[in-house]
């Protein structure tokens, strides 16, 4: 099974960006964790992460027919982006939304998510561990 973890805007900048709310860790630190439980559990992952959304709408598209399960944290563009939704969409692969912060809690503008109308679950405010069951409800999928 191959699982495609996708992260979003700024999300390279974990540790560094307001750490009272996402925490003292890195992406790295994100990468190494979430490549160590992959491998406990035998799952193939790719983590990939960018700043620009054509860019996460391209990495979509080019996992139609090679990929079981997409986990995605779109950073910002959770609140905005119609083409993520769509790529989504069009791909058709299970995928599960993450936050780290807990965004319902958050300022209004957090709570709309254009990818959840889409995903067959949604996971915030767990931080890193966030990811990890997201993970695993993609391998019950198996
Ligand atoms: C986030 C929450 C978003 O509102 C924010 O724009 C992010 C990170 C989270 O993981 O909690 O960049 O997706």
């Amino acid at each position: 099974m191959k699982i495609l973890i996708i992260n979003g805007p700024n999300l390279n900048m974990l540790g560094i960006r307001e750490p009272d709310i996402y925490g003292k860790k890195t992406y790295s630190d994100l990468v190494e964790l979430i490549e160590s439980h992959a491998k406990s559990i035998n799952i193939d992952v790719e983590c990939f992460q960018s700043n620009h959304e054509g860019y996460i709408v391209d990495k979509i598209q080019q996992a139609y027919g090679n990929t079981d399960g997409i986990v995605i944290n779109p950073g910002a563009y959770t609140h905005t982006s119609v083409a993520i939704l769509d790529a989504l969409k069009s791909v058709g692969i299970p995928s599960v939304e993450v936050h780290i912060s807990d965004v319902d809690s958050r300022e209004e503008f957090r709570k709309t998510s254009y990818v959840s109308l889409y995903c067959f679950k949604r996971i915030t405010g767990k931080g890193f561990d966030g990811y990890l069951e997201a993970i695993n409800e993609i391998a019950t999928l198996k």
